[in-house]
């Protein structure tokens, strides 16, 4: 099995205020693993370290067994990294096809347009919006569009910093289905999700973080079933 992302004792934060502690952590092909952890502890910072734009001190970031600490952003995107942020994901004064555009900068007209199609496939609520602009969509669909954007550049690899923060239960539910079955194209997937019970129930494994480590790892079933991690980590039940 192809390891995608190796992390050995990563630690970075923003100039001098260190925010992440001596980070373990893989993903092999074709994985789906899940990042949660209470709101402060690092999880942004520990993705945005790895795509280049959170500041890297020491250790190890391995992809496919080449080294990429410290890369720049677009050589990332070369190799097959994508990341769609947590905040400001897409330009609100852009129309939905013009952020899709945005994407694919340095592609030939007849592939951009080619791969927009197939964005469009997997999201086929933004087809209908394709000129209207970005700032008139509904939140689901706002994140819709930040994720087939980050698609445009035909990652093998994809980072997602909570695509379901602030929607209704329908769109995170359908939001994270759709995450899902980006796997069938051979994308492999870290997300980190607020909403845990729904992204681990799709999960091979789970990562928890707090105060800028990892505290617990696991099989995705084994942390959804453990008591005590879902006291302190998972939110209460519905019931
Ligand atoms: N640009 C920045 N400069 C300095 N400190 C920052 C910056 N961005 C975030 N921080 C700090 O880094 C710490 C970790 O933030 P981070 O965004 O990684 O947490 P998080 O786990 O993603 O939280 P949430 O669940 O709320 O998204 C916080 O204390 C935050 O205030
Ligand atoms: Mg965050």
């Amino acid at each position: 099995m192809t390891r995608v992302l190796d992390v050995k004792g990563l630690t970075g934060g923003y100039g001098s205020v260190q925010i992440l502690y001596g980070i373990d952590m893989h993903i092999d092909e074709g994985e789906f693993v899940t990042i949660i952890g209470p709101n402060g502890c690092g999880k942004s910072t520990f993705i945005k370290a790895i795509f280049g734009i959170a500041d890297y001190y020491e250790g190890q970031v391995s992809y496919r067994e080449r080294r990429i600490s410290g890369m720049r952003t677009d050589q990332l995107v070369n190799l097959g990294i994508a990341y769609v942020p947590q905040v400001n994901n897409v330009f609100p004064s852009l129309s939905v096809e013009e952020n899709l555009q945005m994407g694919g900068n340095s592609l030939s007209g007849n592939i951009l347009s080619q791969r927009i199609e197939r964005a469009l496939d997997m999201f086929p609520d933004l087809r209908s919006r394709e000129h209207d602009l970005a700032a008139s969509l509904s939140g689901g669909e706002r994140q819709m569009l930040a994720i087939s954007r980050a698609l445009i550049s035909d990652p093998n690899f994809l980072l997602l910093d909570e695509p379901t923060a602030a929607l209704s239960p329908l769109y995170q539910q359908q939001i994270i289905e759709r995450i899902d079955a980006l796997r069938e194209q051979g994308i492999t997937v870290l997300i980190v999700e607020q909403n845990a019970r729904l992204s681990l129930a799709r999960s091979d494994r789970g990562y928890i973080m707090s105060n800028g480590k990892v505290v617990h790892t696991g099989d995705a079933k084994d942390i959804l079933s453990d008591p005590e991690i879902g006291k302190y980590f998972l939110g209460t039940h519905d019931d």
